[in-house]
């Protein structure tokens, strides 16, 4: 059995990952940031239909616990699944938090920053030890790397550095057969940035070719199937998922 790590599993584009992976058989290890009671949902709900799953808690954006969290997985592996290591992980987690470049301040600019690019890169630093050989890391990123569209710039920022940092993971991990690539939704409908109001949906909607924005499950469908054998030969791309998002 493969065994997963999703960063923000509680909710949203983490949570369908999470369920998708699971129903094609894979273990998981979700991480919430504060919403323990939404991670044992997800938790509850892939154990309802026979997989296995653990909720452990991460703030992203606080490397200094990287290392208790790596311990923490460790034991994990050892007492759910009797292995030593875990075969792919998913950089995920992250939020929203929305300005124009005149009125963005350092808090807002360092809070992206951390979550964003520093802390999927000294997580995988520090979970590399215990991936398996042959492993997988998918770093989810956003079609806002792509289309500069308003009052994202930072974000979209750290999520274009998130891509370069991709490659580079794909570069310097091929000699563990480890696959790095960055998979980039477009909008989806979730909880991030406080969610969207149906006039910026319909706005959306209209500007993507198959004419709706993206539900969880668009992402998460795609991701258990890039994790899985069929795409072993797909590495170091960036790869949108958005129905044709400003084409
Ligand atoms: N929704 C979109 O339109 C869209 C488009 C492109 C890219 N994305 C990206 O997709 C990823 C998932 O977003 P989503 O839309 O699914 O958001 P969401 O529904 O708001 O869920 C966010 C998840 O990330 C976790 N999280 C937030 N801050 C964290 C932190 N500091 N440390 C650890 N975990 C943290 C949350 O944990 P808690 O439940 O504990 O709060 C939750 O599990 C993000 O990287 C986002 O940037 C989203």
């Amino acid at each position: 059995m493969s065994i997963v790590i999703i960063t923000g599993g509680s909710r949203g584009i983490g949570a369908s990952i999470a369920t998708e992976c699971a129903r094609r058989g894979s273990g998981v290890i979700l991480t919430y940031n504060s919403n323990q009671r939404a991670a044992e949902t997800v938790v509850g709900a892939i154990e309802a239909k026979g997989g296995k799953a653990v909720a452990l808690q991460l703030d992203v954006g606080d490397s200094a616990t990287f290392p208790a969290f790596a311990d923490a997985v460790r034991q994990q592996l050892t007492a759910t699944w009797g292995r030593e290591t875990f075969d792919a992980l998913v950089n995920n987690a992250g939020y929203g938090r929305f300005n124009p470049i005149a009125t963005v301040n350092e808090a807002e600019f360092d809070g992206l920053f951390r979550v964003h690019l520093k802390g999927p890169f000294f997580l995988t630093q520090a979970l590399l030890p215990l991936m398996a050989n042959g492993g997988h890391i998918v770093n989810v990123t956003s079609a806002t790397s792509r289309v500069a569209t308003a009052g994202v710039a930072p974000y979209a920022a750290f999520k274009g550095g998130l891509e370069v940092l991709t490659r580079y993971m794909a570069k310097e991990f091929g000699d563990r057969r480890i696959r790095a690539n960055a998979v980039a939704p477009g909008p989806i409908r979730t909880e991030l940035g406080g969610g969207l109001s149906a006039d910026f949906e319909a706005l959306l909607a209209g500007e993507t070719a198959l004419g709706r924005v993206g539900e969880p499950d668009d992402v998460g469908r795609m991701v258990a199937s890039l994790l899985s054998d069929d795409n072993r030969w797909v590495n170091a791309q960036i790869i949108e998922v958005s129905g044709g998002y400003i084409i």
